[in-house]
């Protein structure tokens, strides 16, 4: 049980990425917290959580509006008392080429992907800073490192979600918590299934592996950066992508 005691707050917990990571981290000890836009989808992962054994709440929140992400962080705290663990995992896409991108598409992944990890962290880490620990692992993308057609507002938003984890490494370090990121790849998720099927072979043959990462494969990458083994890494940022990158 390396998360036992733990209260891990997962953003976009039910579905994807964010699914199999809370699955993991209450197989590991940790009571997550399902921090999710779409009730259905946290209820779910809550309902899977709690069949095997786990402890999990649900709490619906729309990360890119703070009033939400305060009551949310509040909830957590009359319930559990402390947060240990955030992983800013929620993200959209809304793609489309540079001359047809709307201002509305650019704001609200912005909103979603970049003002969504600044408000939750801003709002958790004071708890985390009381207690002198914590962890924070916000979700980059091999797209905010390299870029991608089409996804200028996504590589903007995922570039600047760096950033933040490099500024709040060296900010929140000396106070006892770590901030780091991880770069998917491609994964198997609701998100990839957008991508036509022949831009989606095109991607994979310049994957050394030759496959799309499994959610499983960036869930254990949070855990390790969200485990104790992870103590001294502080800053970096992890990317999980079979080689793509190289
Ligand atoms: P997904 O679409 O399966 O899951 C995202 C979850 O976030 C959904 O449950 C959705 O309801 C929730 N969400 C969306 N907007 C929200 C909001 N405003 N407030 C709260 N929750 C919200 O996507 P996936 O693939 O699991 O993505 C997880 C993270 O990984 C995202 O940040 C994504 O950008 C990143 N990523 C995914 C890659 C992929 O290939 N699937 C590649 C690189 C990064």
């Amino acid at each position: 049980m390396r998360l036992a005691e733990k209260v891990a707050i997962v953003t976009g917990g039910g579905s994807g990425i964010g699914k199999e990571a809370s699955k993991l981290f209450a197989r590991e000890g940790a009571k997550v917290v399902v921090a999710e836009f779409n009730e259905h989808a946290g209820q779910d992962t809550v309902q899977t959580i709690r069949e095997t054994g786990g402890e999990a709440l649900f709490i619906q929140v729309d990360v890119s509006d703070l009033d939400s992400v305060e009551r949310m962080a509040a909830q957590v705290i009359e319930q559990f008392g402390q947060i240990d663990i955030l992983i800013n995992n929620a993200g959209i896409t809304q793609d489309a080429m540079l001359s047809k991108m709307t201002p509305e598409q650019w704001h609200r992944v912005l909103n979603v992907n970049l003002n969504g990890v600044f408000y939750c962290t801003r709002t958790v880490a004071p708890h985390m800073v009381k207690r002198g620990s914590g962890k924070i692992i916000n979700t980059s993308s091999i797209v905010g490192v390299q870029g991608n057609m089409g996804q200028t507002n996504y590589a903007a938003a995922k570039a600047g979600v760096i950033g933040v984890t490099k500024t709040w490494a060296k900010e929140l370090g000396f106070k006892g918590i770590t901030v780091n990121a991880v770069a998917p790849g491609y994964v198997e998720t609701g998100m990839v299934a957008t991508v036509p099927e022949k831009v989606l072979q095109g991607m994979l043959e310049k994957v050394p592996l030759r496959r799309l990462g499994k959610p499983s494969d960036i869930a254990n990458a949070y855990l390790f950066l969200a485990s104790s083994e992870a103590d001294y890494v502080n800053g970096t940022v992890l990317e999980v992508n079979g080689g793509l990158s190289i």
